[in-house]
């Protein structure tokens, strides 16, 4: 097990995780990059930009959840994109997301207890990479996403493979939300490598 998942395995409470968190921030991409040959980033600017024409890019708004050091923003914007949210609990992260001076509201706070103060309805993309899973947003968070994007808006999510009973549940109520038409699934796409000896996963759903 990289020594990433090693210090977030095994903590049980959101505060705990969050702890861990400001702990690792001045570290996190060197550690999570270098050490754990993290793809996440990469795979979701690549989607996003496939998904949005640079013509459209400076007017999609768009919300980076769980957004951690802010590197996915950064990312997007030297894509183009300039309308750029971000929902972190981390203060330490946080931090270091504000000093990239890429995104314009930031929010300080989790998803999985209720509805957060981030807008209704404002988003034209939403998305977390590396959020979901144990100890992290809780799978029922996706229905807040929900709530983020506007009708017709794409709500995307990166995240690791490996954990079994995570992901059962999160596709079962990824379906329940498909069954009450709230969204519908674009595709799904497995992840070779996303974080070293871990495959990962990206989906695409579409709100309505
Ligand atoms: C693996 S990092 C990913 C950060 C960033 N998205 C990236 O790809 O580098 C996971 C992030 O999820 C955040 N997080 C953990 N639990 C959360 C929750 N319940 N709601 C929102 N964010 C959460 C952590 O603070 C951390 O910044």
């Amino acid at each position: 097990m990289d020594s990433y998942t090693q210090s977030i395995r095994g903590t049980g409470s959101v505060a705990e995780v969050i702890a861990i968190y400001d702990d690792h921030c001045t570290t996190y991409e060197k550690m999570i990059c270098e050490e754990g040959k993290y793809k996440g980033p990469f795979i979701l600017v690549e989607a996003v930009t496939k998904e949005v024409p640079e013509c459209r890019r400076k007017e999609v708004r768009v919300i980076d959840v769980a957004a951690g050091t802010g590197m996915v923003g950064v990312a997007l914007a030297q894509k183009g994109f300039t309308n750029l949210d971000a929902l972190e609990p981390s203060e330490g992260m946080l931090k270091c997301l504000r000093s990239k001076n890429v995104y314009t509201n930031t929010f300080h706070e989790y998803v999985g207890q209720g509805h957060t103060n981030v807008p209704q309805g404002c988003y034209d993309l939403v998305f977390a990479v590396g959020g979901m899973g144990y100890n992290h947003i809780p799978f029922t968070g996706v229905l807040e996403f929900v709530r983020f994007a506007k009708p017709g808006g794409l709500v995307m999510i990166c995240m690791r493979h490996d954990e079994e009973d995570y992901l059962t549940k999160l596709n079962e109520y990824m379906n329940s939300l498909e069954e009450q038409q709230l969204w519908k699934k674009v595709f799904s796409t497995p992840i070779k490598d996303y974080l070293i000896g871990t495959d990962g996963i990206l989906f695409v759903y579409q709100v309505l």
